[in-house]
């Protein structure tokens, strides 16, 4: 544990501790915005790959003599040869966006993430100087639909966010699952700084940030993505100087049998 030197803000020493934990959701989202991209060529390619093999074949079925043949023989087999690269691009890593994803347990899923923040927690406690807590409280039952990994770190930017906003004054975030109705929620609730009225719309803007160079100002951005690309919406209150709620709600899945009739 690093000593906290007179002067130095307790910001810049929770910086420096956080970074790895910072990095490795950093990492997380580019990796994720990298897969996505992918997706988006790979399925535009094979879009325009086609429609360049539908001409080839159209052309070919013409009068040709031998050579102009022989031209469009090889513009077929280089077209053929690119899309079996992208085909093959499209199965080596997870840059296939699986729409409906698996059936989950969002408990299971935040028990993971608590403990992943476990030892940040531990570091901004002593960091801060008073009480940093992180409680979970698990209620309902009933699996939803969508990935785990996506899931986990759109949690984890969520979450990630809730410890930030005790920097200065500690407190406690709190992870709990609810059901409600036909959905799952999953609330992140913390009593730090709050978020002024003014900015409540612009926090899920992409590179919106209040954290200067050390934010990115795309956690929100992706964690909404991905619950509503799985049917799902994310809800925030906040009162300034109190703390903040986020509520993500999750169709519950009709396989899970766990919705009421
Ligand atoms: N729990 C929270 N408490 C206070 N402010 C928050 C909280 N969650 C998000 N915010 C605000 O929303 C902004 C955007 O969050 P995010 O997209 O995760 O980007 P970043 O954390 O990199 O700034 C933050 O900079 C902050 O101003
Ligand atoms: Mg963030």
């Amino acid at each position: 544990m690093e000593t906290v030197e007179p002067g130095e803000s307790l910001w810049n020493q929770q910086q420096a501790i956080s970074d790895t934990l910072y990095w490795e959701l950093l990492q997380a989202n580019r990796v994720y915005n990298l897969g996505y991209i992918s997706y988006g060529v790979v399925h535009d390619l094979n879009n325009l790959l086609t429609i360049i093999l539908a001409r080839i074949d159209m052309a070919m079925g013409v009068d040709l003599d031998w050579k102009e043949f022989r031209h469009l023989e090889l513009a077929r087999t280089a077209t053929l040869g690119a899309a079996e690269v992208v085909n093959r691009l499209r199965q080596s890593g997870d840059i296939r966006f699986d729409e409906t994803g698996g059936l989950l347990d969002l408990d299971s899923l935040v028990l993971e993430v608590a403990e992943f923040f476990e030892p940040h927690r531990q570091e901004m406690t002593e960091v801060v100087g008073r009480p940093v807590e992180l409680k979970v409280s698990l209620g309902g039952q009933g699996l939803v639909k969508g990935k785990a990994t996506e899931l986990r770190t759109a949690l984890a930017n969520i979450v990630m966010n809730a410890f930030d906003a005790l920097t200065s004054q500690g407190g406690t975030v709190t992870i709990s699952t609810e059901i409600g109705g036909t959905v799952r929620r999953i609330v992140v609730s913390d009593t730090g700084i709050g978020i002024p009225q003014e900015l409540l719309y612009k926090i899920f803007d992409p590179f919106f940030t209040t954290k200067g160079n050390r934010g990115t100002g795309l956690g929100l951005t992706l964690a909404r993505e991905v619950v509503e690309r799985f049917g799902g919406k994310i809800e925030v209150n906040s009162v300034p100087g109190q703390g903040s709620a986020f509520t993500i709600s999750l169709p519950l899945a009709q396989e899970s049998g766990c919705i009421p009739k």
